[in-house]
């Protein structure tokens, strides 16, 4: 995109001067990969970005004259890829949510430098991924892109709050009533192995942690994000069972080879997600997904859609989660659901996504779904190292899918 130097620009803007200062510090090491420009009002901002346009902006909210929302409302309708983060202090929620629509990413002041940092690197890993010639000629024909929803950032704020609490996150998920339903299903499902079934919001979200419920939270808001519109219902429905499955039987396998907490978590909100891609095109192009469906039947889906778009729902989802600023790992393993990365060694959760996906769609169509069955590519396994793995994996996957159906 805005490549004068090779690097990365990025814009920063505020009206306190001693916070750019600050942020100006804090980010010097940096100087040989990202250019960086300091704007002490949004109407700057404008004419900065007008001059040459930057490949991600950082903006307070509360500012005289144009506010941050307005800023970024502008930066969104004029260079809509340019990636945008809300840097802000401010505690009141209206003004956050009011940038619900037109952030990518939120980061609340004051802000530990790791943590902007990561922020920005994992923004502008986008600039990689849209050096793919493919993407980036098919991003300017989607006219809609899901939006984080908003109550995951209200919950993200809670989380990221010095004293958050689990009733608090409780209580905020409690007053959405059909998530509160979907989230006791999962919780209660045989993957989780808990003792017993609970039946209260704040305490499944006690028992499963922040990180497991933002998962959660996150992939059910977006597939209700979708509920409406020319989607067909039941389309919707087997893939949201497909998902769920998913997100589990990734989650167990990673029980299973005793992987740390987090990368149980993050097997998990990579399942959960990995085919959200397919959203992204059933909202775009209806017309074409029921057309590529149908020829699906003959081969992968995803062979389909990179003929016809050149790239799949698996590139196409990577790519929104990585907007969203959610984590590399969880990023990669949608990217690779379907195929290893061509370089490097992938991490185990890549892997761990991949069979779980196979594995459902093999066990749904022994037990009658329609999905077409998967097959566990054998090269594929070989190539991310899972090979002497995954016949114990799909015993567990059996194990608990027969488990689950007893249950329900
Ligand atoms: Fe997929
Ligand atoms: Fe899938």
């Amino acid at each position: 995109m805005n490549d004068r130097t090779g690097r990365a620009a990025v814009l920063f803007v505020d009206d306190e001067p001693l916070v750019l200062q600050g942020l100006e510090r804090l980010l010097r090491s940096e100087r040989d990969r990202w250019e960086m420009r300091f704007a002490l009002s949004a109407e700057e901002g404008l004419r900065l970005m007008a001059e040459s346009p930057f490949d991600a902006v950082v903006s307070d909210l509360r500012m005289p004259g144009m506010d941050g929302a307005q800023f970024l409302a502008q930066v969104m309708e004029r260079w809509p890829q340019t990636v945008r983060i809300v840097l802000s202090g401010e505690m009141d929620r209206s003004l956050i949510f009011k940038t619900v629509q037109t952030a990518h990413q939120y980061l609340a002041k004051p802000c530990q430098p790791e943590a902007l940092r990561s922020a920005l690197e994992r923004a502008l890993a986008l600039r990689r991924m849209m050096g793919d010639r493919r993407l980036k000629s098919l991003l300017p024909q989607l006219s809609s892109l899901p939006s984080l929803p908003a109550l995951y950032f209200e919950i993200l704020s809670e989380i990221q709050a010095p004293n958050a609490s689990f009733k608090r996150v409780g209580e905020l998920i409690a007053r959405d009533v059909s998530l509160s339903a979907k989230m006791l299903q999962i919780v209660n499902s045989a993957f989780f192995g808990l003792p017993r079934r609970i039946a209260s919001i704040p305490e499944a979200v006690s028992l499963l942690g922040f990180d497991t419920v933002k998962g959660l939270v996150l992939s059910v808001k977006v597939f209700s994000q979708f509920e409406v519109g020319r989607i067909p219902a039941r389309w919707l429905e087997e893939l949201w069972r497909h998902s769920s499955r998913v997100g589990l039987f990734a989650r167990g396998i990673a029980a299973y080879e005793k992987l740390p907490r987090r990368s149980l978590d993050e097997a998990f909100t990579a399942g959960l997600l990995h085919d959200v891609g397919k959203l992204i095109f059933a909202q775009n192009f209806p017309d074409a997904t029921v057309e590529m469906v149908t020829e699906a039947r003959e081969r992968p889906l995803w062979e389909v859609e990179t003929g016809r778009f050149g790239v799949s729902h698996a590139e196409l989802g990577a790519y929104l989660l990585s907007l969203w600023g959610i984590g590399e790992e969880v990023v990669a393993a949608l990217a690779h659901h379907h195929r290893p990365p061509e370089t490097g060694t992938p991490g185990r959760v890549v892997g761990v996504v991949y069979a779980a996906n196979a594995l459902e769609h093999r066990l749904a169509a022994e037990e009658g779904g329609s999905l077409p069955a998967g097959s566990l590519g054998i090269e594929i396994c070989r190539q991310l190292n899972i090979a002497g793995r995954v016949s114990g994996w799909e015993e567990i996957c059996r194990k608990l899918s027969a488990e689950e159906r007893l249950h329900a």
